[in-house]
């Protein structure tokens, strides 16, 4: 455990600086009995470097919530128990200084704010290659896709929003009927986003003092080039700023050279993935799991090798339909074959096991990590370093990324066990929060460390010559 001040600290005026990396990513799903674990337990299995985790059905999801209703907003509860679903994030409530602080040994002041997130709920990425039995209902949620000049003086744009349909005479299927598109946000997703904004703007708002109460140039947005970041977004940053009636920039890279959703080409990402996916543990965790495999093949007619050399698709179509009030799949031709809530929590698991199989003890997850996700983990680096410097531009930051992103950033961080993913990180001084918590790493937890430790824990993930890395 990790809990350093030093007395020069003493009051100094600004000590704290505060990244916070909300992260939420892999794969869970549903009810388990809870094994007696307090919230922040569920973040943490123990025997998660085991493939054991994945075959005994006792374990159910580890007390990770992977169930929501259609409409939200949503919280796991208790409040910061895992929840695929909707994210655990800081909130007033339970909101507490770093112990330092708190106890009045030291003072100090937020003075930078750098929060990740991943998109809130939607629709699946992966449709069963069977079809899916149930449809999807995204009418109740208006994507908005405009472009009007910068100069709001001259005319300006209908606000047009997407509604997708199908059309009978289109002789193509897309395996799903209903009115999504895949993946999209769906009436949960944004609503939850509200109120994650709002959660946001009690903590670092109204107690902290870090957000503003109207966006200045010392905020800062980013997303990737997906609909889904974008449009989440919009949702959580209207729960931080209610009343604000102007736009604001989104900033997005070309997405042919994006650093976050894997957006720049780099062979070297493709082939370390085969690697690790060749070695004894990828392969142990194909047998134990060989039964639960071709049952779910057969009965979703999900036989190719997308579905069953890895747990990301089922995974992903089973998390989607609970996170949003649907069942688990049927078999489109036999309504009486069901994935059953076992057999759900077993993927969850397979799920959790291969995130931190990738992200942690795969034998090349440095490299790994330095091809996936480096210039961005650099990125955060050269910001904190200005945050060092005293150079900062700005002092709250805010991403709107993906599952895939966060979870190389947890690894680069050393988190004892990762699930799937939610983030957060503070002479300057640093904390990280994982889900609203101080994240608990094999560095030890990162509540209150010198922001310099920080920036030593990322570098070896900042590749110095990405170009020979990726070939
Ligand atoms: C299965 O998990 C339960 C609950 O964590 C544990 O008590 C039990 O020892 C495990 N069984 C095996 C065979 O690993
Ligand atoms: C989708 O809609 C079509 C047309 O109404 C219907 O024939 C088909 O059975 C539906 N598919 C599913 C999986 O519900
Ligand atoms: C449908 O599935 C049930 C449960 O597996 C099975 O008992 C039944 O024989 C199946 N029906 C057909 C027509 O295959
Ligand atoms: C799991 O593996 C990682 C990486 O090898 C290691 O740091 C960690 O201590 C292991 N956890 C357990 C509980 O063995």
């Amino acid at each position: 455990m990790t809990l350093e001040f030093h007395s020069s600290l003493r009051n100094l005026p600004n000590p704290q600086f505060v990244m916070r990396v909300t992260v939420a990513a892999l794969a869970l799903g549903a009810t388990g009995p809870a094994l007696g674990l307090s919230p922040l337990d569920t973040f943490y299995p123990p025997n998660l470097n085991q493939t054991s985790y994945i075959s005994n059905s006792s374990i159910g999801t580890y007390g990770g919530i992977y169930k929501a209703p259609t409409n939200g907003p949503t919280g796991g509860i208790p409040y910061g128990t895992y929840d695929y679903c909707s994210m655990p994030h800081p909130r007033t409530q339970e909101y507490e200084l770093p112990e330092p602080i708190a106890k009045g040994s030291v003072k100090g002041k937020l003075i930078y704010l750098e929060y990740l997130q991943r998109h809130q709920r939607r629709s699946p990425y992966n449709i069963l290659p069977g079809g899916e039995n149930q449809a999807y209902q995204c009418d109740n949620v208006r994507p908005y896709l405009y472009a009007g000049p910068s100069d709001n003086n001259i005319m300006q744009p209908m606000p047009m929003y997407a509604q997708t349909y199908q059309d009978p005479s289109n002789p193509f299927t897309p395996g799903v009927n209903g009115t999504c598109q895949y993946p999209q946000i769906t009436i949960g997703g944004v609503q939850d986003g509200f109120q994650h904004g709002k959660d946001l703007w009690g903590v670092y708002g109204e107690k902290l003092g870090i957000i503003p109460k109207e966006p200045n140039n010392r905020v800062w947005f980013r997303s990737s080039s997906s609909a889904l970041t974008q449009d989440s977004a919009g949702a959580v940053l209207r729960g931080v700023w209610p009343a604000y009636k102007g736009a604001l920039p989104l900033h997005q890279m070309v997405s042919s050279v994006d650093t976050v959703n894997e957006g720049y080409s780099c062979s070297a990402i493709s082939s370390t993935l085969n690697q690790l996916e060749l070695t004894d543990e990828w392969n142990e965790h194909l047998t134990v799991t060989e039964n639960l495999r071709s049952q779910l093949g057969s009965m979703l007619g999900a036989t190719s090798s997308s579905w069953q050399t890895t747990f990301d698709h089922f995974s992903d179509n089973f998390q989607a339909r609970l996170c949003n009030g649907y069942m688990l799949p049927c078999s489109v031709s036999n309504s009486s074959e069901c994935v059953t809530m076992a057999m759900a929590d077993e993927v969850f698991r397979a799920g959790d096991w291969e995130w931190n199989y990738y992200w942690r003890t795969n034998p090349y997850v440095t490299k790994y990590i330095q091809v996936v996700e480096g210039l961005f983990i650099g990125e955060i680096v050269t910001r904190l370093q200005a945050v060092q410097n005293g150079e900062s531009s700005i002092d709250y930051s805010h991403f709107f990324i993906h599952d895939g992103d966060i979870g190389p950033i947890l690894g680069a961080l050393g988190i004892n066990a990762l699930r799937e993913t939610d983030a957060k990180s503070d002479q300057l001084y640093a904390r990280v929060l994982y889900s609203g918590q101080p994240v608990q790493t094999i560095h030890g937890i990162l509540d209150w460390l010198p922001l310099s430790s920080l920036i030593d824990i990322l570098k070896p993930y900042v590749p110095e010559d990405i170009t020979s890395l990726c070939g």
